[in-house]
């Protein structure tokens, strides 16, 4: 694992509120046995985030609270939608933004994802982006089909800010290949190391391109995400990654302490 990674554990709309406290101790007990660089962010449901601060506090969890999306303003005639600041005034240190559920449901653009980017980079005192990208369906690793899609969604969510000369010293990439997301019933190592290292690497090189040297010695840390559970978490911690996004191993106390005695 390399310095400071980061454990987000998406919470997704499935975790009832009645469960918040035992997740809540369950994430207190275990992080005693997180390496002390690793920072751990719960990205609740909007309703929940209240409850789940109230909760991890009251338990003395040492993590971080993150959302799960924000809107692309920070005021406005938005119905529905939740700013920013609103999430920062919350406690949330980060949120997620473009992730593929919202992207193959319609209800995130490139534009979307591009104006909350900028938004989130534009103000330090606002939550730091964790930008989802990742192909939709299975990809042959010695193809150039996902660079083609990877460089497309991070030109479109970054150009603008490579532009714009925005500071990425707080935004955090996660590649999450759409088609593993969710797939706890195929094989644990379905995605194999040497893909994510190959694609970790080609985001990397990407980033650098794109922000030629403007980006200077500034780490963009670089997450894996889509079916990490008990049995693949040390590999896809393994370095050059900083980190993992875990979806449904999370959202359950018996696997989230499962997850956290493979750490
Ligand atoms: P998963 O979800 O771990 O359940 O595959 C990951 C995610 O959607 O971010």
């Amino acid at each position: 694992m390399t310095t400071q990674a980061l454990i987000v554990l998406n919470w997704k709309m499935n975790v009832p509120k009645e469960r918040i406290p035992s997740l809540a101790r369950c994430i207190a007990k275990n992080s005693s046995s997180v390496p002390d660089r690793a920072r751990i962010i719960v990205c609740p449901s909007h309703d929940l985030i209240t409850s789940s601060a109230d909760a991890l506090k009251k338990s003395c969890a040492r993590v971080f609270l993150g959302a799960q999306n924000c809107a692309q303003t920070l005021w406005g005639a938005h119905t529905g939608e939740v700013s920013p600041r609103s999430l920062k005034r919350l406690g949330c240190s980060h949120v997620i933004i473009g992730h593929s559920e919202r992207r193959m449901s319609g209800l995130e653009s490139n534009d979307s994802i591009r104006e909350k980017i900028e938004l989130l980079l534009g103000a330090s005192d606002l939550p730091a982006p964790i930008l989802c990208i990742g192909e939709q369906s299975r990809i042959k690793s010695d193809t150039s089909a996902a660079d083609h899609i990877l460089v497309k969604q991070l030109e479109a969510a970054l150009g603008g800010v490579a532009k714009k000369k925005l500071k990425v010293d707080r935004l955090v990439i996660a590649y999450e290949p759409a088609w593993a997301i969710s797939t706890s019933a195929l094989g644990p190592m379905d995605v194999p190391l040497h893909v994510w290292k190959m694609r970790h690497d080609q985001i990397l090189r990407m980033i650098q391109k794109l922000f030629s040297r403007a980006i200077g010695h500034c780490r963009v840390p670089i997450l894996y995400g889509g079916n990490v559970n008990e049995k693949n978490v040390r590999g896809f911690l393994e370095a050059p990654s900083s980190g993992v996004l875990v979806g449904g191993a999370s959202q359950q106390v018996d696997s989230l302490s499962r997850l956290f005695r493979a750490l």
